[in-house]
């Protein structure tokens, strides 16, 4: 492929063919990051589930790989995650280092974990001869291992979905697991199974403090619709999950239609210090039939995650891309304050390579603003809008005409702003089918697919309700990581 079909992103990873969901195995090792992922090699829709692979050593430029993982007797190879064994807590290392990779054996419901290894840095793996390691206790959905390391209580830790909640088990050498607790009753959102958890620990900025932030996917009933994240912080000791009081019902992870599978790297250095995770980017809605060829699906940015205590006083997520984006910049979109009218006017040309967006507005009497994109002069409708108040951010894709191939696409898509603060800032991060926003330097997110007409020249275009505007507007055109 020369990766210039149609809606081919130029930033996020995408296979070369075929179809991918979750984002797998991801762990840093000797140099190189792995994505891992969900792969259907023989088709363009959901099936028999093989773990595809790519490297990088920036996260961002990735090199395509030999499929790692097949499906065997035990079933498919469902989602996992995997870790660097760096004392040969396994044995499988001959007393070096290497990586083991924890993933669900999947014979339709009956669900079971297995591992595997590898002694040449990913490129092959060799399954454990004792699986499954965990076998299936009697529950239907009992899925996708996320293995971390506990320092303080020397053990691995195995975070998994097990209908609408999660189990801890802990190891000492990742083969042989003990149950250790549950959490999930009562708590947080429940109108779908649950999936893909994560599990790390994070200090809270400008402090001594930290927190265990627990990740999970719920696969129905989210924020925007069908699929989404949710999140808990709390206490774990290395056998429970605490979950710390919180004002709110439900910490949703983003808020757009198309982030999904959340997943962190394991093993980025102590040096580094970074925890980052992406995402899927669709939703079980419609993913099978997003209009794509010869692949389907993407996935998004890597986002530095990181807390922030707000002025309100609670503990909150942040996700900000990742700096290495930075070094995709080829040149200046824009760099000036602009003011916009309640008449519409052009903003700029909108690039056709991605690009990134900042635009910085002053919060106070603010009543009503709106961004449009791929917006083209003869046909004002097809567009996407985002809209801002004080209040919120909202995203809307309705009008564009390539939304209609399923009835649950055409959406608009809405984050609250939490903090008081004097300035309100958007980053829109865009691709050839995707729009990524950060609000207030990633307080919220929202993450929605576009499926844009072909071969237009668009503009960016705004006006605003508050009369002469002043908007500052700095954008940089990033070159493709595909090339
Ligand atoms: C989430 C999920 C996982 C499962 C995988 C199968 O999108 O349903 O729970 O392991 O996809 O492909």
């Amino acid at each position: 492929t020369n990766y210039e079909e149609p809606y081919r992103p130029h930033l996020h990873f995408t296979p070369e063919s075929q179809w991918m969901n979750d984002p797998n195995g991801m762990v840093y090792y000797e140099g190189e990051y792995h994505l891992f992922y969900q792969y259907h090699p023989d088709g363009k829709e959901w099936g028999p589930m093989h773990w595809g692979h790519a490297v990088s050593e920036d996260m961002l430029q990735w090199k395509h790989l030999p499929i790692a993982l097949e499906p065997d007797d035990l079933g498919m190879i469902f989602s996992g995650s995997a870790v660097v064994d760096w004392h040969d807590s396994s044995g499988f290392f001959g007393g070096g280092h290497g990586l083991v990779a924890m993933y669900t054996s999947a014979d339709g419901d009956f669900q079971q974990q297995s591992i595997a290894y590898s002694l040449d840095k990913g490129r092959s793996w060799i399954k454990y001869e004792g699986n499954p390691v965990i076998p299936n206790p009697v529950i239907k959905d009992f899925r996708d291992p996320k293995v971390l390391w506990h320092e303080p209580s020397k053990k691995w830790i195995m975070v998994l979905a097990a209908g609408q909640e999660v189990m801890f088990y802990t190891s000492s050498n990742l083969i042989e697991w003990t149950y250790a607790s549950r959490f999930g009753e009562g708590t947080g959102a429940h109108g779908g199974v649950w999936e893909c958890p994560d599990l790390f620990e994070l200090q809270v900025r400008d402090t001594d403090e930290t927190k265990w932030v627990l990740q999970v996917d719920i696969g129905e009933g989210a924020i925007a619709g069908g699929s989404g994240g949710q999140y808990f912080l709390g206490e774990f000791d290395g056998e429970q999950f605490v979950e710390d009081p919180s004002a709110e019902d439900v910490l949703w992870v983003d808020y757009g239609k198309d982030f999904y599978a959340t997943q962190s790297f394991s093993d980025i250095p102590a040096q580094d210090g970074r925890r980052i995770w992406l995402a899927w980017m669709s939703n079980w809605q419609y993913a099978n039939q997003v209009p794509t060829d010869p692949w389907r699906s993407a996935m998004s940015l890597p986002r530095e995650v990181s807390l922030k205590r707000t002025v309100r006083g609670n503990v909150k997520l942040i996700q900000q891309p990742i700096r290495e984006v930075n070094d995709l910049i080829m040149n200046t979109l824009m760099d000036e304050t602009i003011k916009l009218n309640k008449e519409s006017s052009v903003i700029c040309k909108q690039p056709e390579r991605p690009f990134i967006m900042n635009f910085k507005l002053k919060s106070e009497e603010l009543k009503k603003v709106t961004f449009s994109l791929f917006h083209s002069l003869n046909d004002q409708k097809e567009a996407l809008t985002i809209e801002v108040d004080r209040k919120e951010v909202s995203v809307n894709r309705k009008e564009m005409k390539h939304s209609q191939f399923h009835a649950d696409f055409p959406a608009e898509t809405i984050a609250p702003i939490e903090s008081e603060r004097e300035w309100v800032t958007l980053q829109l991060i865009v691709d050839r089918g995707s729009v990524e926003v950060f609000v207030n330097d990633g307080e919220q997110t929202m993450t929605n697919l576009v499926l844009p007409k072909q071969n237009q020249p668009f503009s960016i275009v705004g006006s605003s309700e508050n009369n002469e505007l002043e908007v500052e507007c700095k954008g940089h055109i990033l070159k493709s990581v595909w090339t």
